[in-house]
């Protein structure tokens, strides 16, 4: 038994890390980012971002989460960060997923709709049939 003892210890020990600290690195030479919660050092990263380097410095030093989602990345960028990842950042997920926007479908509405609709159209037919049975 030898070689992992000295491993760096797994995200259970992660620091938690404030958006004041976070906000201290976000030149070229030093460039954290807030993503979904996590704190990433992408300073070796920089040059090899597909996106380009300047998109991600204007986001670093911040929570970049809404800019990182609206690019829509692939599983493979999710994973790759994973390799730039330095600690939990204090203010937690700006956006978890299944947060509310997602949450709130206008699908839903639109089904109830389809549904309601034909169903009070016909209670009105049996209605006015029904009344003009009667006279
Ligand atoms: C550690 C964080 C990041 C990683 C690992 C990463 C990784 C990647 C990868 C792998 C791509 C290629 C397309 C894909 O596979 O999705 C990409 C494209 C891109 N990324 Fe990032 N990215 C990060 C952060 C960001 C941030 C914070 C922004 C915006 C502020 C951003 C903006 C873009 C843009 C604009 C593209 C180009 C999309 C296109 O050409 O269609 N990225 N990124």
């Amino acid at each position: 038994m030898s070689t992992s003892e000295n491993a760096p210890a797994p995200e259970v020990d992660a620091k938690v890390i404030s958006l004041d600290e976070v906000n201290k690195h976000n030149s070229e030479e030093d460039c954290w980012i807030v993503i979904h919660g996590k704190v990433y050092d992408i300073t070796k990263f920089l040059d090899e971002h597909p996106g380009g380097s300047d998109v991600v410095l204007n986001a670093s030093g911040k929570d970049a989460t809404s800019e990182y989602d609206d690019v829509g990345h692939s599983n493979t960028a999710n994973k790759m960060m994973k390799e730039y990842f330095i600690g939990e950042y204090e203010g937690g997920d700006s956006a978890p997923e299944g947060s509310a926007q997602a949450n709130a479908s206008p699908g839903a509405f639109q089904t109830l709709m389809q549904f309601l609709l034909p169903l009070a159209i016909i209670l009105l037919a049996l209605y006015v049939r029904n009344m003009t049975q009667q006279k």
